[in-house]
């Protein structure tokens, strides 16, 4: 946190809850003492916190975390035919690139699902599973966790569907979570990965009830050692299943399409494949206004459109964008304000930026111009020769690679760079 985006306040004593000194929150709900370590009375009735910069009013957006309640807006369509897929055990692959809202997206139409007592919902995150053995772990994990809330049952479904790999039950701290470890190696016990595989089917049968099993970050079992025999397994067992169904969603869009669009892959045709768009202009707009004015802040539609096209509807920017401009709103928000938040968005990146293109060729670079320009046809000679980009040969590979590093994406009838404030910060740079 910057210290000035905050600014010492005066608040009537008789405002406060005092606690330990440590955390005091104010009346309104925005407001939030979070450091207290040195104050003075400045009268009999207002306290005064300017050695410390203490106060911060919580953000109304949100980004960085899945977007949930109040946060969390439109995706009544997607919502409603993932809820379907769900409800009739449809398997679906969901995918966007990254932060535009897959995981909020399944988590809100999960929360939906469990109203239904006859599902268990399972979210498993392999982001960290870097080897089929840690994701057989946060697999089976996930599945009891969803099924069983006691130890004892718990227990009892460890026992008495995968008792060959003999478990080890530990209680996590606060006790409320049970977390397995595993006393064998998983490749001396072959056949135990079976049993993983089939043991939300197995509970789904003997509970009478229907499993749902969400998968995030699921391109990365296209990285494992055997990824091709890993993938024919699970696709072998997850067939059989009548009571359970996958939602296997991720980002990294070539590796995905790649998974479940080869035909020559195990996953192809597995189930309903899912492309998950930006959330429109129209719906961020009321979205924007409205959290400013619940915080006695004010902002025009013209201004919350000028929000949203600055990152180009990209939902995490927008939330980051919106916060940022909130911060640095006095009442009425302005154009001015918008254009600082963001060219300081930019400017906390450009670093990073930097780096990334030291990592790329000069025609990748160039490429990469030419994109955000949005040229379309790189291959004319003009184009060619503006950018130097060499051969129109050079193009296909070009592309592959940025593609490959997620820089760019490759959308029906156009290309573009997958991050706005990239884009943003390449326009800055002469060529
Ligand atoms: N439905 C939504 N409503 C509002 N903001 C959203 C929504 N979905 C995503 N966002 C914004 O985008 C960010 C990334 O969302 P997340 O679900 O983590 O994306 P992904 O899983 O695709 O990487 C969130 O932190 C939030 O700022
Ligand atoms: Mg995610």
């Amino acid at each position: 946190m910057k210290s000035n985006d905050f600014k010492p306040f005066y608040f009537k004593l008789y405002d406060f809850k005092l606690n330990d000194f440590k955390l005091v929150y104010f009346k309104s709900k925005y407001f939030k003492l979070f450091h207290f370590k040195s104050f003075y009375f400045k009268s009999n009735d207002y306290i005064c916190g300017v050695k410390l910069i203490i106060c911060a009013m919580e953000s109304p957006f949100i980004y960085g975390k899945m977007a949930e309640s109040e946060f969390f807006i439109d995706r009544e369509k997607e919502t409603a035919q993932l809820l379907g897929n769900f409800k009739s055990l449809v398997n679906t692959a969901l995918i966007s690139p990254r932060r535009w809202g897959k995981t909020s997206l399944v988590n809100k139409t999960l929360e939906m699902l469990e109203k239904d007592k006859g599902f268990y919902a399972a979210r498993i995150d392999i982001f960290n599973c870097r080897t089929e053995e840690q994701f057989y772990k946060t697999y089976v994990n996930a599945v009891l966790q969803a099924s069983a809330s006691k130890l004892d049952e718990w227990v009892a479904l460890m026992k008495k569907h995968i008792g060959s790999v003999g478990p080890k039950i530990s209680l996590g701290e606060g006790s409320s979570s049970y977390e397995v470890t595993f006393g064998l190696n998983f490749k001396e016990v072959q056949y135990s990965e079976d049993e993983i595989l089939d043991l939300p089917q197995r509970i789904a049968e003997e509970k009478g009830k229907k499993f749902v099993i969400c998968i995030d970050e699921f391109q990365n079992v296209g990285n494992y050692a055997e990824s091709l025999a890993f993938q024919r397994k699970l696709r072998s067992h997850w067939q059989l299943h009548n009571s359970v169904c996958y939602c296997l969603y991720g980002s990294k869009r070539h590796m995905l399409l790649d998974i479940f669009g080869n035909y020559e892959m195990p996953f192809y045709k597995f189930g309903d494949l899912m492309f998950l768009d930006k959330i429109a202009e129209a719906d961020w707009i009321p979205y924007i206004v409205g959290q400013f004015k619940k915080t006695g802040r004010l902002i025009s539609k013209e201004l919350a459109s000028d929000i949203v096209r600055k990152v180009d509807a990209h939902p995490y920017y927008v939330q980051q964008l919106s916060h940022q401009v909130w911060l640095r709103t006095e009442g009425t928000c302005t154009a001015e304000t918008v254009a600082t938040a963001h060219a300081n968005i930019i400017d906390q990146m450009r670093l990073l930026f930097s780096n990334l293109l030291d990592s790329l060729t000069p025609k990748q670079i160039n490429f990469l111009h030419a994109v955000v320009d949005g040229v379309e046809n790189f291959s004319s000679k003009t184009i060619l020769d503006k950018y130097e980009l060499g051969t129109s040969a050079n193009i296909k590979n070009l592309r592959k690679a940025m593609l490959q590093r997620d820089l760019i994406d490759v959308l029906p009838g156009r290309t573009e760079i997958q991050d706005p404030i990239f884009a943003a910060w390449l326009k800055q740079q002469v060529v």
